[in-house]
């Protein structure tokens, strides 16, 4: 579903961006570069090479020809100067704060967040000696409050995994600037069809490109886009020195599933739309939260400020955890599987799978029932994920 015009131009960006560097003559799609170092006709070249690292590759864990392709087309739809391909989700996550942080540094975050990130921020960073403070952030005010004088970043998802709720992307973004503070926000669930946080005013974009923007279940893959000087201190510190660098492989399955994200993107929100208001009208069903359906308490927000309501919803069965076991095992087309923005129509029951590992008290201030069931609503014709669900929930 569609609230506000669409940006003109997505579907042929994501096809043709980034590929101006590709030879005029020769292979039409972006070739794979599969090979680890580069070499030099002389010493000069090599010396030229290494000083100015715009002039050639040197090193694949440096950079890659395909890794390049994908980033600049990554960085044209998110509406970024550049950006940084990576291993994983994580490894952009972790890169981000890693570039930015150091020992004594506060961080203000959403405590409704990707396990993993809630993880690196909660365990690892802190162990390093940089706190992080989870506040509610669907209240703009409570992140204003929560920064203090050595808080160097706000760490945020919109929407949230797995709650589907949302923060105000103008106003956090409007707050972290007037404080000096770096914003951060993982856009993995809007995909940059849904929203371009940094029009809104944030500094850096983090996405799992394993989940829609490949789109398959094919690649492990993440992005962080930025201004140039952001990306290239990340490329030259943490990404190198750490090493979590994407293969060429996967950098090229991943230009493959970007090219058609428009496509699919649409059809994910549509589906989601129809299958949410079906999951709303049905008995066995206390909560959804989509936040495309009036009833999601940020509705208005949404229709501001997302293109598209996304293809995830999560709901709350009547029965509890007892009735979402049974829910997840009754399903037949859909998946049970965790991940998302799979072709396929994936369901996962978060508290004993993605969020098992967060304690049960941060779940619950975060809002992750223990009976929430979450979808990641695939491209099949809807009528038939909603037959599956029907059947299932009876
Ligand atoms: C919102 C979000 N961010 C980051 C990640 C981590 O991504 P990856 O699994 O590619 O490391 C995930 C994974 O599910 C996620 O859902």
């Amino acid at each position: 579903m569609t609230t506000k015009s669409k940006s003109t131009g997505w579907s042929t960006k994501a096809i043709h961006a980034g590929e101006e560097s590709l030879p005029k003559t020769g292979p039409l799609s972006p070739p794979i570069y599969q090979n680890s170092t580069f070499q030099f006709e002389t010493a000069e070249e090599c010396v030229a090479a290494f000083t100015d690292e715009d002039s050639g590759y040197v090193y694949t864990r440096w950079g890659n020809p395909t890794q390049s392709v994908l980033e600049s087309k990554i960085a044209v739809l998110e509406c970024g100067e550049a950006a940084l391909a990576t291993a994983s989700g994580m490894a952009a996550v972790s890169t981000a704060l890693l570039t930015l942080l150091a020992h004594g540094d506060h961080v203000v975050a959403m405590d409704s967040l990707y396990s993993g990130s809630y993880n690196i921020l909660n365990d690892d960073l802190r162990r390093m000696g940089v706190e992080t403070t989870f506040v509610d952030a669907t209240d703009s005010g409570a992140v204003e409050r929560a920064i203090r004088s050595n808080t160097k970043a706000i760490y945020l998802e919109s929407p949230a995994n797995p709650t589907l709720k949302l923060v105000d992307l103008a106003a956090c973004a409007k707050i972290a600037n007037a404080h000096g503070v770096t914003s951060i926000i993982d856009n993995t669930f809007a995909t940059p069809c849904g929203q371009q946080p940094i029009t809104f005013g944030f500094d850096i974009v983090v996405h799992s490109m394993t989940k829609y923007l490949s789109g398959n279940s094919t690649v492990v893959a993440g992005v962080i886009v930025g201004s140039k000087a952001f990306i290239d201190s990340a490329k030259k510190g943490a990404l190198r020195n750490f090493g979590g660098v994407i293969s060429p492989f996967n950098a090229w399955l991943t230009l493959h599933g970007v090219a058609t994200l428009p496509l699919r993107f649409e059809r994910h929100c549509a589906n989601a739309g129809a299958l949410a208001a079906f999951l709303e009208n049905h008995s066995a069903i206390e909560r959804v939260h989509y936040p495309g359906l009036r009833s999601h308490p940020q509705h208005a927000l949404a229709k501001q400020q997302m293109n598209y309501f996304g293809g995830m919803i999560a709901f709350e069965l009547k029965g509890g955890v007892e009735a979402g076991e049974k829910l997840v095992n009754r399903v037949e087309l859909c998946a049970l599987a965790v991940s998302l923005g799979d072709v396929r129509t994936l369901i996962c029951h978060p508290a004993s799978t993605t969020h098992l590992h967060v304690s049960p008290e941060a779940r619950r201030r975060a809002g992750i029932t223990d009976g929430l069931v979450r979808i990641s609503v695939g491209l099949e014709e809807v009528e038939d994920i909603i037959a599956d669900l029907d059947q299932a929930l009876a």
